[in-house]
């Protein structure tokens, strides 16, 4: 599947970008999958907002149950100083998270095939396991900022394998908060982990390394129907859209399964949830 450049690209700069590798159609199966279940969240059952800038302020029961489920995060700007939404609902959704790859057919659909499979595997993706899937709405005038960071910090294991799988639903560019990543950067080491013991959080600081700067951030404006896939380790970012065009993605994160999966992240798998699975 992939070539032997673009293995190279992937090892040296951390980041590959795969150009068309959804259809249209593919596309609007899953946006429309994700306009029913916003159409079927009841705002009035949560005020959970996300942000990764203030990540353990913000953790509560609906968010750590949301791990194997499937659940609706507003934007942290969503609401008016009132307490009410500033806009309609379907405008204030952060994201849908975390495990619709897994209970939802139209989601299953989209996360899995001999594409994927194949994409995965050449990366050096050895037995993926499927841990998480977000659809992130990068609403327009709302959307809010994702500070630097690297996925690993949220699924550790060793060795560090989690590789992320990000999909452009819509046209993402500069104005409406593209991805920004530090070319290389994964050649850097894991400055944080998000750990959870019980029902408590914690980002606990490994590495003083300072975030990068303007001077060696990278924008990825890409088409909708981009993948684009980055290794765990890789510092990235997304800016606030201020826009008036929405930014959607779609996220995959897969370890392998012959790295040991940290009991401290805080997504884990029982009897309880559904199987763990990877590509195929
Ligand atoms: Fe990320």
């Amino acid at each position: 599947m992939l070539s032997s450049t673009q293995k190279a690209q992937f090892e040296t700069q951390g980041f590959l970008v795969l150009k068309r590798f959804k259809s249209a159609g593919q596309i609007e199966d899953l946006r429309q999958r994700a306009n029913e279940l916003v159409e079927a969240f009841d705002p009035e059952s949560t005020r959970s907002v996300f942000t990764t800038n203030d990540q353990v302020r913000l953790i509560d029961r609906y968010f750590l149950d949301s791990a194997n489920q499937i659940r609706c995060f507003f934007e942290e700007a969503a609401f008016t100083v009132d307490g009410r939404l500033g806009q309609s609902k379907h405008l204030s959704i952060n994201k849908i998270g975390h495990a619709m790859h897994d209970l939802d057919p139209v989601f299953d659909r989209f996360s899995r095939g001999p594409e994927l499979a194949a994409v995965a595997a050449d990366l050096g993706l050895i037995a993926p396991q499927l841990w998480q899937s977000m659809y992130i709405f990068k609403q327009p005038g709302i959307g809010g900022e994702v500070g630097w960071h690297q996925d690993a910090t949220f699924f550790h294991s060793d060795p560090i394998s989690v590789t992320t799988f990000w999909f452009a639903l819509e046209d993402a560019t500069e104005e409406n908060g593209c991805l920004w990543v530090q070319p290389g950067g994964h050649r850097g080491p894991l400055r944080e982990r998000f750990e959870r013991v019980g029902d408590q959080i914690s980002m606990r600081k490994l590495d003083a390394t300072p975030w990068p700067d303007q001077s060696t951030a990278l924008p990825l404006p890409v088409a909708a129907g981009t993948l684009v896939c980055f290794h765990g380790l890789l510092p990235h970012y997304s800016a606030p859209n201020r826009s008036d065009r929405s930014r959607h993605a779609y996220t995959l994160h897969a370890t392998c399964g012959s790295s040991r999966y940290a009991s401290s992240n805080w997504i884990q798998r029982d009897a309880k949830g559904p199987p763990l699975r990877g590509f195929d």
